[in-house]
Parts: C-alpha cells; sequence; structure tokens
C-alpha cells in the first residue's frame, strides 16, 4: 500500500527541509511540499518530528560463538531491538575457521538471519588465512554474494588472530577486487604476554582487561595496518576506534591522501574505563576489546567525528548475559567474553548525546549513523539517504520524548543493559522498512524473515576519492 507522510522535517547528511514522502512499492516515489495524497494512500502524520533515513549499523555480531558461549541476541532479537532503536540495516560479522571453506561460513550466516531479521542485513567477511584457496574462493563470494568487506582481525591470539602477512595479502587482494578491509587493531601479541604476566601475578579483577590492554597498543596496530594499506595502495575501515592515538594515526593517513576511514562505539563516546571497576564483578557487564578508555578520550572521538577523521558509528553489539555468561570470568579476567548490548540504543544515545548536546549538526549526526556506512559498504544510494528511489527506510523521530534507557525497557534478549539509567532526549516513534512499518507508535509490527539480505556493490563508487592515477595505469582493476 502506498503511504503519505506528510509534514515531518526531513533531514538528510545534507539538508534540512519540510516536505512530505510519498512511498509506493517499498521505495521513495515523490518528494514535495503539500503533496496530494493519491486514494489508495494511507495517510502517516509527521508533524513536529524528524524523518531520517533509516540507521545502518556497519557492526553487529549476532548469534556469534565467541569466548566459549554465543552471543545472547540472535538475528531475530537483535534486529528486532535494532529496529525499535532506528536502525533499518545492519551488517554483521560472517566469522570463518581456518581449513574449511569460505562458503560454509557464508552459509551458515545465511541460516542464522533466514526467517528471523526483521530488517534488512548483510555480512562482512573475516580473512583468518590467505592461501591458494582462499585466493580462488574470496574473489567468487565477492562477485556472488556481494559481500564487499573483509575482516581482519590483529588481536585475540590464538582465536581470530591474523598475522601481518595475512593482513597485507588481504589487502592486495581487496585492492584487486574492490573490496575495503576492516580491522580490529590491537597488537594481540603484546596484550596475549600482558595478560599472562597480569595473572601470574594474582590481577584477576575486571579492570585488568583494560590494563593489559593499553591505549598505545591500539596506536601502534592502527598505524601498521594503515603502513600496510599504504604499502598495498588498498582501502581500510577500522572498527571500534578507542582512543587519540588511534585517531591520529588514522587523521594523519587522511592527511597523506589514503582511503583510511574510522568507526567509532556509542560506549566509546559515552563510558569510561572507571566502569571496569564496579563491585561484585558488575566490572565484567563493560568488557570490551578494546577496552573503554580514560574519559580524556572521549572528547577526541567526537571532535573525530565533527570533522571527518572518523566517519562511522557502528554499534559492535556483541551481548552476553551477566549471569552465566560474564560471570565465566570471575576469577580471570581473561575469560570474560568481550563485547555488550548496544544495537538498541546506538542511534538514540548519538541524537541525545550528539545533537542535543550540541556535539554533532543534525546532517552530521544522520551521516554518521547511517549515510557513510551506506556510502563505504556500497549501499548507497539505496539505503542511506532519503531521496526518490531510495528504499523508504525511515525513521520517524520525536525529538522531545524525554526517557531512561533500561534493561526493564528494552527489546535486546540480554539481563542488563550498559546505559543504564542514562536519560536520553528524543526517540523513534515509528519506523518503516521498504515502506512497511515494523515499528509503529513505538509498538513492534514487523515480521520474523521480512528483513533481507543486502547483495552490496564494490568498494569506490561512492568513495570520496577516486584510486590513485598510477596504480590505475598499471592495469589494476577499478571498482
Ligand atoms: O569486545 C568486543 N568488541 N566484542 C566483539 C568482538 C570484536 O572484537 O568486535
Ligand atoms: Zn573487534
Ligand atoms: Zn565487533
Ligand atoms: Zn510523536
Amino acid at each position: 500500500m502506498k503511504k503519505l507522510i506528510k509534514n515531518g522535517t526531513i533531514v538528510t547528511a545534507a539538508d534540512t527541509y519540510v516536505a512530505d514522502i510519498l512511498v509506493d512499492n517499498g521505495v521513495i516515489a515523490q518528494i514535495g511540499a503539500d503533496l496530494a495524497a493519491p486514494a489508495d494512500a494511507e495517510v502517516v502524520d509527521a508533524t513536529g518530528h524528524y524523518v531520517f533515513p533509516g540507521g545502518i549499523d556497519p557492526h553487529t555480531h549476532l548469534d556469534m560463538p565467541f569466548g566459549g558461549t554465543v552471543t545472547a541476541d540472535d538475528f531475530e532479537s537483535g534486529t528486532i531491538a535494532a529496529a525499535f532503536g532506528g536502525t533499518t540495516s545492519i551488517i554483521d560479522f560472517c566469522l570463518t575457521s581456518k581449513g574449511a571453506p569460505l562458503r560454509d561460513a557464508v552459509a551458515a550466516w545465511h541460516a542464522k538471519a533466514k526467517g528471523k531479521a526483521v530488517i534488512d542485513y548483510g555480512f562482512h567477511l573475516m580473512v583468518g588465512e590467505v592461501n591458494d584457496d582462499v585466493l580462488r574462493e574470496l574473489p567468487q563470494i565477492i562477485d556472488e554474494e556481494g559481500i564487499t568487506s573483509l575482516k581482519v582481525f590483529m588481536a585475540y591470539k590464538n582465536v581470530f588472530q591474523a598475522d601481518d602477512g595475512t593482513l597485507l595479502r588481504t589487502l592486495q587482494l581487496a585492492r584487486r577486487e574492490g573490496a575495503l578491509v576492516m580491522v580490529h587493531a590491537e597488537n594481540g601479541d603484546v596484550i596475549a604476554y600482558l595478560i599472562d604476566k597480569a595473572l601470574e601475578e594474582g590481577n584477576t579483577d575486571p579492570i585488568y582487561h583494560a590494563l593489559t590492554r593499553p591505549s598505545l597498543l591500539e596506536g601502534e596496530a592502527t598505524g601498521r595496518a594503515v603502513n600496510l594499506t599504504e604499502l598495498a595502495d588498498s582501502q581500510l575501515y577500522v572498527v571500534h576506534v578507542t582512543c587519540a592515538e588511534a585517531v591520529e594515526k588514522i587523521a594523519d593517513a587522511r592527511r597523506k591522501g589514503l582511503r583510511v576511514y574510522g568507526e567509532t562505539c556509542p560506549q566509546y563516546l559515552t563510558l569510561d574505563v572507571s566502569y571496569l571497576e564496579k563491585p561484585d564483578f558488575e566490572g565484567a557487564k563493560y568488557v570490551w576489546s578494546p577496552p573503554l578508555r580514560e574519559k580524556s578520550h572521549q572528547s577526541v572521538l567526537w571532535d573525530a567525528l565533527w570533522n571527518g577523521s572518523l566517519q562511522t558509528v557502528g554499534s559492535d553489539q556483541c551481548s552476553f548475559d551477566f549471569k552465566g555468561q560474564k560471570e565465566l570470568g570471575r576469577g580471570d579476567f581473561s575469560k570474560i567474553p568481550n563485547g555488550g548490548p548496544t544495537i538498541e540504543d546506538r542511534f538514540s544515545l548519538l541524537y541525545s548525546e550528539g545533537v542535543a548536546k550540541g556535539r554533532l549538526s543534525l546532517n552530521k549526526f544522520v551521516d554518521v549513523v547511517s549515510t557513510s556506512s551506506a556510502k563505504l559498504f556500497g549501499l548507497f544510494p539505496q539505503k542511506g539517504t532519503i531521496a526518490v528511489g531510495s528504499d523508504a527506510d525511515l525513521v520517524i523521530f520525536d525529538p522531545r520524548a524525554q526517557r531512561a534507557l533500561s534493561a526493564a525497557t528494552h527489546h535486546m534478549r540480554v539481563d542488563y543493559n550498559a546505559f543504564e539509567g542514562m536519560g536520553v532526549t528524543g526517540e523513534p516513534a515509528s519506523v518503516l522498512v521498504r515502506g512497511e512499518f515494523v515499528i509503529r507508535d513505538k509498538q513492534f509490527v514487523g515480521t520474523p524473515g521480512s528483513g533481507e539480505y543486502l547483495r552490496r556493490k564494490r568498494f569506490g563508487q561512492h568513495a570520496a576519492k577516486p584510486k590513485r592515477p598510477s596504480a590505475e595505469a598499471a592495469g589494476s582493476v577499478q571498482p
């Protein structure tokens, strides 16, 4: 059915204006002042509300085995929570195993999402090794599946960590194939040593998770990844940037003209390392890798979003119950499953702490929670903006709502909220995915399985800067 969304204040990464939006067949058919309602259209009044493009969360881990357990939220609970929070597309990390066909991992991730997701979803593919099989299979998967972003872990020694040679070869392959390489940038070898040393000395509390992963080691790994990217003339996206040291490396790279991009997360913008010292093991709720930092890093991250050194905010949703899951690390901080529940509150936290507190403009907010991810990950302009022909993924947002974030009211299937009690201004009132309400007047009205798989374009079609002429002249593939 057609929908006419009347009188909302439309906000994109570029513009803010009052107009009506006609939605037909899942896409935006018309935008204009005082559009006449077709006879078969439902009229939705958005007076006094912002109409944002649906949030795009470029970093989620749903139904993922990790740390000896599996994340509490799957593609059903996770995407319902995301929708309540104003997110209409996610890109989840598909984990691979060494020696096993990449295709098997992709099939496993499709099986996790199918019949469950209520919003649209794509996958990034983890690369843990590069050998002849991987070199043959990866281009096929990029082509057939539209998985155009590859993830390399520089940390989690003996679990996911890849060596620098693997990172370089992945960057080279990405350069040839038009993919974006994502890194978890921490020095895993040194961290493994520091963890062993801390445990030997009897230091087992959650705070030692942070003390064994100093920001210097995030800056070091970020700089190393940037150097390898320059060597390969490739493109790099640094996930979950937490600190000044890493921001500096990304900003330097961008000043040099390198295709280097960065993401931060709501937790690093709003919480700090002192949370890990909460008594009764509650600090375990705040164990992320990289860890929460000293408060002084927060303003560096906000400034970096504002000045363009960082482009996106991902949730890094990776939820574990406190009871039974985080508790696996009682007596040994290294066994606390890493990650937290953030998919639902990412959008509202960025609006409230960003726009309402004057740290981000409305348009910059849209850019970092939606548009930039669409451009970097091959979804623009189908997703990430409000334009004729784009998917009608829309958030009708009440900027006056006041509420407190809480596990008592959230929709994630996890027994705590990392932002418990934090007051926020603004709330998604209704959320549409391809023209259908998934959230209507703050009620879930969607259908598990209605989310569609996103086959994505190759990197470069919407990157700000074309590839270097010298490399093109050498005959490399132009994505
Ligand atoms: O602590 C985190 N970030 N858990 C999720 C896995 C990852 O490193 O992104
Ligand atoms: Zn990570
Ligand atoms: Zn992650
Ligand atoms: Zn309202």
